[in-house]
């Protein structure tokens, strides 16, 4: 009806379609997921996080055998995200399972573990049977959702809502870069403050501060970002290289531009590069790389390298000012990014990813909001 039309009109407010509006809204998104969670004490009070919905059952957490985290689709890419961090700082081993394949194989779930559901609409029937799943196997149960009241929320034992605020865009994606901070915020409220990580715990609670800030900056590659969509219009497929804690930004780039562009892409771990990958290489392919600093800079050079040397159609992201550095003689294209904490510089890689998807999509002429054949929350097996 028209009164539906211009109510949609004002909920979108200036933006022409909800993942748009979404993915500029993130560094809001983001301030409201973290609101009253942080706290930066005085001169001698320590930086700490709260998180009241976990706090009668840390002790639980930090005293189990292995915390597992499952999910579906970008909910499962956002616990992998965050995966490296949970290993630094959680003192608890951690594993990661997609739903379906954890129900499929009727995979180990002990009493012993503390089993992590992420999921954005908190109903994802695959999601709510390994729940049920994990309830009957005896582990503590912790939710990550971002809907208060869902099946998610209620069933689990305790958890945390990542207040991102209504998502309406198919694909999500202020969900998941607030899914991603609450599991960091996770990881220090886990670890608890041992004197040896206290610098290193400052330094990212610092980073969740300023991230806000840094991801409005990002957005500025809007424009950037859309010239090469340009010239990525009539591509069949786009490959996405990340490793570490960028593996997860090139899956779910990569499935961003699948779901919602409907071209073929997949994210690819860069240290399998050799064994398959590498076969896909030429000319034409174009293959994103993400090698913005961190610890495993060198070795994503050194993969840059040798797909110049097969001639691959490379295009670098890198951290703002090393464009020199990931692309010698000026080869190739290249995406610059603000410069984040390690563990936190997925928030900050995946924004072009979007923005990229997003263009692609609108200029190819399809569906933004509702892509073909899918939809926001599988209620069905
Ligand atoms: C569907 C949606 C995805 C979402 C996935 C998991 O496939 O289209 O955007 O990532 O379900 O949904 P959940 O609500 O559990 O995060």
């Amino acid at each position: 009806s028209v009164l539906e039309m211009e109510v949609e009109q004002i909920n979108k407010g200036n933006y022409e379609h909800y993942m748009q509006k979404e993915i500029h809204e993130q560094p809001e998104s983001l301030k409201t997921t973290m609101r009253g969670r942080l706290i930066r004490g005085g001169s001698c009070k320590a930086k700490t996080v709260l998180l009241g919905g976990l706090k009668d059952h840390f002790k639980t957490i930090r005293r189990s055998r292995r915390i597992v985290f499952i999910g579906c689709g970008t909910s499962y890419n956002a616990a992998l995200a965050a995966r490296p961090i949970l290993d630094e700082l959680s003192g608890v081993p951690v594993t990661m399972e997609i739903a379906s394949d954890l129900l499929d194989r009727q995979g180990p779930i002990y009493r012993e573990d503390t089993a992590v559901f992420v999921s954005q609409s908190g109903e994802t029937a695959d999601t709510l049977q390994a729940l049920e799943y994990a309830l009957e196997n005896g582990a503590l149960c912790v939710g990550i959702t971002n809907t208060v009241g869902s099946a998610i929320a209620r069933h689990t034992h305790c958890g945390v809502h990542i207040n991102a605020g209504a998502e309406i865009g198919v694909a999500s994606t202020k969900a998941y870069t607030s899914q991603i901070v609450v599991m960091a915020m996770l990881a220090l409220a886990i670890g608890g403050d041992t004197i040896s990580s206290q610098t290193r715990r400052e330094a990212i609670i610092d980073g969740l501060f300023d991230l806000p800030n840094k991801v409005r900056e990002v957005l500025n590659l809007d424009q950037e970002m859309k010239d090469l969509a340009k010239l990525l219009i009539a591509e069949q497929s786009l490959l996405v290289f990340g490793r570490g804690y960028n593996y997860a930004t090139a899956l779910e780039g990569a499935l961003k531009v699948k779901e919602v562009a409907l071209m073929h892409s997949e994210g690819i771990l860069a240290g399998e590069m050799k064994h398959g990958p590498l076969a896909l290489v030429d000319e034409n392919l174009p293959i994103i790389v993400i090698a913005t600093r961190d610890s495993c800079f060198s070795k994503q050079q050194s993969v840059i390298q040798q797909l110049h040397a097969r001639k691959g159609r490379v295009i670098v992201m890198c951290s703002k000012g090393e464009a020199v550095s990931v692309c010698p003689g000026g080869l190739g294209r290249v995406i610059e990014v603000p410069h984040v904490e390690d563990c936190l510089q997925p928030v900050i890689n995946v924004v072009p990813l979007q923005l990229l998807a997003y263009h692609l999509t609108v200029l190819r002429g399809y569906n933004v909001d509702q892509p073909r054949n899918l939809a926001k929350s599988v209620t069905t097996q």
